[in-house]
């Protein structure tokens, strides 16, 4: 899936705005793992982490029969499926949705058994299951009795005699379900046209809702060529991952209808199917004989919305079969964008679905952030057609390489669609900073997990966290780097031609990476793949290297973000890792990696030799750790910044910021250390080291800004940000013109929302202007400031700029463009406003349920409504936990959001009185959140009280300088 499933784009938003969200270091303490259901479209770091607890392991049965037992016994092997599913677009006479089917599968006796068990959840049985044996030789026992089972989700079939091993049957069932508007299994999604309701009949099975379409042996190495029929209604369009094959008009009942037969699949997973009937639109084009298609609302695809897709795909799938040595396997390759959907993309075989806001784009209302996110996640889904659909993992427990190197290569298969945007660089933005924050947690999990450990539906989707999607990257990353591209695409290769249309096991691809490594004598590792990797995907967490470039000797340690935390878990390697160290000296690039293999080590080329030499490693955050150095070359690495910043790579900038704010959370370098890097910003123009900055300054606008600290500290901010606010007014001539770089033009948007933020007057004017001149004469402003023009124009206007972003909301038929107004409204200063948009969130005409958390949360992150969202929430928490209380809802972002600025006595007491005024109520999936964020009141107490006073002194100080003389 893409990883939209765990990101929260809403709160990206907001962070982008107020600049308040949440710096990865916040996040950090306030880490629960939520199924947050949109994706940060934004160059932001999320607020929600990444789960950071595992369920408990198998949770003990009362019995021990196999239907009681989550995983399938190893008895049947499906060969094939013939599935015939009829979803009604109308209601029935008592107002359900419904889809009629029958299936048969062809399945292998491999153990001899008088039992049958198929996954099955929420289908009715019409008829007794049939049973008949393939071989005229073998008769078939009959079924004795044929029982649901709710809780492991199976129908089970007993018999009155043996399958006998090495024959096959056909079981034959015919079943109703529902085809509710749920999200997973096969279900339904709405939207208006012209006026007129429009249904979709779609589905989402990864990964256990295969079973809610159809009996099916729902496990990812039960691997089975599909032969899918869909009946549906004349006029509309049915898909599916194969091709249509046939069409034809059939009478059922007192209907006509169309039967569409689509050519077999390859021999595929359960959880990469897919199914849809709707009356889209499409455009298409064919790329060296495989069909590309774009399938959309038809006023979208009118629109032209879906073109920029239609021309990127292409250029991905051709980059990625030259990436992986390996045509794509399938004859076409549809996407199709859905109104409502739960993750950012699902990677169906062929048959790729989307979120809206991530596969259309429209010139005049999309940002480039919304740009980058087609292009990025249109590439991780393609790069899924091999890695995880032609050779699939064998259980859930190996997710993490499948999200991890999909999350990686997205990267180089969007570099290649839009080859000057520099995109490459921004998963240490986006991936490597952002997971720090969460592994930097004593409650947080190593990578890898046993394969006896996950086993319930629940336990499988817990693993799509950010410790999976980019962890996985990040390290995967890393890999690719110390053995080079050339090494690492071969042993990617042929371990896909190994396991094409099978399974494999993580340890497989070391397999093959080593021989790779074996076959290139000039790669020189200090051990083999697999004993440098388990370093880092069997244990939890990630080091601190240091240098004391005074001796040479340079240390590791396990990173902990909270220094009084303790670690619970043992690890297999005493939390020491295999570090490759490439690093560089007074700006010249050391060309050998320094492998670091023990807790220590001398080396003497680290040792710097005279006053202005320098070290700096972890070039280019190639590397998953963080990196510390003795004092003497903190200040000279901090010389270097002030006087001649580009001698250090503008990745490395960021590094220097990131690393230095997190030392200083832990308390291994002086915070007042951390705010010096901040020093040269004044400087500074790139995007990377800005956004780093912006993104760990957020923690101290959480901390201050209801303290006597924000004063000097807003002047000091000031101070810094004008510069690049003026550059950016020349660069744009007035404002008039957009920078031609992306990374630029998120700059840009930095220089705006921060200078405005800091309350720079000229900034204030500009957004008010632009805002006002779009509600007087409708002039558009350009979509790449939009969130940010609104945001700040409707926190210094009253109610008629909320009423109209209002109206334009209600307005808006593009997603992109009202996620942006939906974020805006939350930025007035007016109580009454921002109560009355409180009140909203529970009205699902008003704000659709899924959009509920993300709402509040913005509201929360806004100094005026912090508190208004926390009564809020307080006073309808009852109601909320009951109305809300199912399906996509998030508790534990919201708790997390409306806390996170958290750091007074006076509030801790609140919380631990709301803990215990709804004990009875529960909590739900906000449980873990809610102690996390008593643990992190707690800590924001301490850290307070620690650092007010020196950090109020140097904004003081920092203020003062150069000040122009009156
Ligand atoms: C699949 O089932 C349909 C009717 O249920 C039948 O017409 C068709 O021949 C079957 N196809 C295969 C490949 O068995
Ligand atoms: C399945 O059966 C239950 C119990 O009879 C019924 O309430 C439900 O509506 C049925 N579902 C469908 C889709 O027919
Ligand atoms: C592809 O689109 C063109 C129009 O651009 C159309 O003529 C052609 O029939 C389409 N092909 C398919 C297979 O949809
Ligand atoms: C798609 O490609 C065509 C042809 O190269 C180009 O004219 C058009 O502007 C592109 N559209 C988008 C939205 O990128």
């Amino acid at each position: 899936m893409g990883k939209g499933f765990f990101l929260s784009k809403p709160v990206g938003v907001i962070c982008m705005i107020l600049g308040a969200g949440a710096l990865a270091t916040i996040i950090a303490l306030s880490v629960v793992y939520s199924q947050e259901k949109a994706k940060n479209d934004n160059q932001v770091l999320p607020t929600d982490g990444g789960t950071t607890t595992k369920a408990p392991a198998t949770t003990a049965v009362p019995s021990n029969e196999p239907w009681d037992k989550y995983r399938l016994p190893k008895s049947l092997v499906p060969r094939w499926y013939n599935v015939t599913l009829w979803p009604r677009l109308l209601p029935d006479e008592t107002g359900l949705y419904i889809f009629t089917g029958e299936s048969t599968v062809e399945f292998e006796c491999v153990v001899e058994t008088d039992l049958i068990l198929i996954h099955s959840n929420k289908l009715n049985h019409t008829n007794l299951a049939r049973l008949t044996s393939v071989d005229s030789g073998v008769k078939a026992p009959s079924i004795k009795s044929s029982l649901p089972q709710i809780e492991t989700q199976y129908l089970v079939l007993k018999l009155d005699g043996k399958l006998v091993k090495g024959h096959m049957y056909h079981l034959h069932t015919k079943f109703t379900g529902e085809l509710a508007d749920d999200l997973g299994g096969f279900y339904r999604s709405e939207y208006f046209e012209d006026g007129v309701k429009k249904v979709v009949a779609t589905t989402q099975m990864q990964p256990t809702d295969a079973r809610k379409a159809f009996p099916c042996f729902d496990e990812p190495a039960m691997k089975a060529v599909f032969h899918i029929t869909l009946i549906h209604d004349i006029g509309t369009v049915a898909l599916s991952n194969g091709k249509q094959q046939e069409t034809s008009m059939l009478n059922l009942g007192k209907q006509n209808v169309q039967k569409t037969v689509f050519e077999p699949t390859e021999k595929m997973s359960t959880y990469l199917l897919a199914f849809i009937v709707s009356d889209f639109a499409h455009i298409n084009n064919t790329v060296d004989e495989v069909l590309i298609r774009i399938f959309a609302r038809k006023s979208a695809i009118d629109a032209g919305q879906g073109q920029y897709a239609l021309n990127k795909t292409g250029p991905i799938l051709k980059f990625f079969e030259g990436y992986y040595s390996s045509k794509y396997p399938l004859p076409k390759s549809d996407q199709i964008a859905l109104p409502d959907f739960n993750a950012g993309a699902m990677e169906n075989w062929g048959l790729i679905t989307y979120r809206e806001t991530a596969l259309l784009y429209d010139e005049s209302f999309s940002s480039n952030s919304n740009k980058e996110r087609i292009a990025t996640i249109i590439a991780h889904e393609l790069a899924h057609m091999w890695f995880g659909n032609l050779v699939t993992l064998r259980w859930w427990n190996d997710l993490w390489l499948n999200e991890g190197f999909a999350s990686y290569v997205e990267y180089l298969g969007a570099d290649h669609a839009e080859p000057d945007w520099n995109i490459k660089d921004l998963i240490v933005l986006n991936d490597v900073h952002r997971v720090f924050a969460v592994d930097a947690l004593a409650s947080s999990h190593p990578l890898s997990s046993k394969e006896e450990d996950i086993q319930k539906p629940a336990q499988i989707s817990e693993l799509f966290d950010a410790i999976s999607y980019s962890k996985g990257a990040s390290v995967l990353r890393m890999l690719s780097d110390f053995l080079s591209e050339r090494v690492f695409t071969q042993g990617l290769t042929s371990y896909l031609n190994t396991f094409a249309f099978g399974n494999a096991v993580y340890t497989d691809l070391w397999e093959h990476l080593q021989m790779a490594v074996d076959n290139n004598t000039d790669i020189k590792l200090p051990d083999t793949v697999n004993n440098i990797m388990n370093t880092w995907v069997l244990q939890m967490g990630f080091p601190v290297v240091t240098i004391d470039t005074k001796t040479g000797t340079v240390t590791q340690k396990h990173f902990l973000l909270d220094p009084d935390s303790t670690v619970t878990v043992e690890s297999p390697f005493n939390y020491e890792w295999i570090v490759p160290i490439k690093w560089m000296k007074t700006e010249v690039h050391q060309t050998d990696i320094q492998w670091l293999q023990a807790k220590t080590d001398i080396v003497d080329k680290m040792k710097t030799t005279g006053p202005t030499d320098w070290v700096l490693a972890n070039i280019n955050v190639l590397g998953y750790y963080r990196v510390n150095y003795d004092k003497d070359n903190w200040d000279r690495l901090l010389a270097v910044l002030s006087t001649k910043h580009n001698s250090i790579p503008a990745i490395n900038r960021a590094q220097l910021v990131d690393d230095a704010f997190n030392l200083a959370r832990a308390k291994i370098i002086p915070t007042v250390m951390a705010l010096k890097t901040t020093k040269y910003l004044n400087l500074e123009r790139d995007y990377m080291p800005w956004k780093s900055a912006l993104n760990n300054l957020d923690f101290f606008y959480l901390m201050f800004d209801r303290s006597e600290v924000y004063g000097p500290m807003q002047k000091y901010l000031m101070k810094q940000v004008s510069p690049l606010f003026n550059f950016y007014k020349t660069l744009t001539a007035n404002w008039t013109k957009i920078p031609p770089g992306h990374l630029d033009q998120y700059n840009q948007q930095n220089a705006i929302s921060m200078a405005c933020r800091t309350g720079l007057e000229e900034c204030t004017t500009l957004t008010k202007t632009l805002f006002k001149n779009w509600m007087d004469t409708g002039s558009q402003i350009h979509p790449n400031l939009r969130s940010t023009v609104y945001c700040n124009a409707i926190a210094a206007g009253g109610a008629t700029e909320w009423e109209f972003a209002w109206s334009e909301f209600q307005k808006a038929t593009i997603a992109s463009e009202a996620e942006k107004l939906r974020s805006a409204l939350s930025c007035t200063k007016q109580p009454w406003l921002l109560n009355r948009y409180l009140e909203y969130t529970l009205n699902s005409t008003l704000i659709r349920k899924q959009d509920a958390t993300s709402t509040i949360v913005y509201i929360a992150s806004n100094v005026a409504g912090q508190s208004l969202a926390w009564d809020f929430v307080r006073a309808r928490w009852t109601y909320i936990f009951n109305e809300y209380g199912g399906g996509s809802f998030s508790f534990s972002n919201l708790i997390n959001g409306v806390t996170k600025r958290f750091s007074s006595e006076y509030e801790l007491q609140q919380l631990k009185q709301f803990k215990a005024d709804n004990s009875e109520v529960g909590f739900g999936s906000g449980t873990l959140a809610l102690d996390q964020s008593i643990e992190r009141t707690i800590s924001n107490i301490k850290w307070i009280t620690e650092n007010k006073q020196n950090v109020l002194s140097w904004f003081e100080t920092e203020a003062k300088l150069n000040e122009p003389m009156l």
